[in-house]
């Protein structure tokens, strides 16, 4: 059946507000009438919450580069057969807490692998699934971030060192200036009422003129 829903990926480093600002935005969506789910990676599906539970455990170190990006495209790829692709052919709106920009940011930008490669086997992994938006929320504020993580209550990929959540930030800009037409970068170091606001401007042209489902 061909795709009639709309995905939005919300995106950005560690503590930009993302998952709040994910939550608003499928609340919004809602109150509006349009029929929205909320998706969050890794995680999402059986697969996906037992790949997780590898991923983000901080006593799982001897996991490499590569397995680490083969895992959460594998967690990724579950998330689409199962749960997104389902929702989009049914005509729901589906808002992606991270999807493949999260991939292409920490793990090419971040830890340095390919760019290409990480691509590749996300289009694989996702059938070619691109978000119609990505919000990308810029304006992490590290320096709280780095205290939070020397007090110790961090996981395997938050406990990183500063400069490897910079070259993620720095990423994801680049990415959003490689496909401007498919990203919005919103400042995230305001208050979360106005970066919400933001972020429904984005959306709102996006939402007319689509068919109704059933119509
Ligand atoms: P999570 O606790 O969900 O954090 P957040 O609220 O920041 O999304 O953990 C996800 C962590 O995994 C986060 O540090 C980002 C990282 N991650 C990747 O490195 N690559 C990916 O493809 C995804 C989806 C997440």
């Amino acid at each position: 059946m061909a795709r009639r829903g709309l995905l939005i990926s919300i995106e950005g480093g560690e503590k930009t507000g993302k998952t709040t600002q994910a939550a608003l935005l499928v609340e919004w969506l809602k109150a509006g009438g349009v029929d929205a789910v909320l998706t969050r990676e890794p995680g999402g599906t059986a697969v996906g919450e037992a790949v997780r539970s590898i991923l983000l455990d901080p006593g799982q170190t001897p996991l490499t580069p590569v397995s680490e990006a083969l895992l959460f495209a594998a967690s990724r790829g579950q998330l689409v057969a199962e749960v997104i692709r389902p929702a989009l052919e049914v005509g729901r709106t589906v808002v992606a807490d991270r999807y493949v920009d999260s991939s292409l940011a920490y793990q090419a930008f971040g830890l340095g692998l390919p760019l290409e490669r990480v691509l590749d086997v996300n289009e694989w992994a996702t059938g070619g699934l691109r978000p119609d938006l990505t919000v990308l929320l810029d304006g992490p504020d590290l320096v709280a971030f780095l205290s939070r993580s020397r007090s110790g209550e961090v996981d395997r990929i938050e406990r990183r060192r500063m400069d490897f959540h910079l070259r993620v930030a720095e990423g994801y800009r680049e990415l959003a200036r490689r496909d401007p037409a498919r990203f919005a970068v919103i400042d995230a170091s305001r208050p979360p009422g106005k970066v919400a606001a933001d972020i429904r401007r984005v959306v709102e042209p996006l939402l007319r003129g689509r068919e109704v489902p059933g119509q």
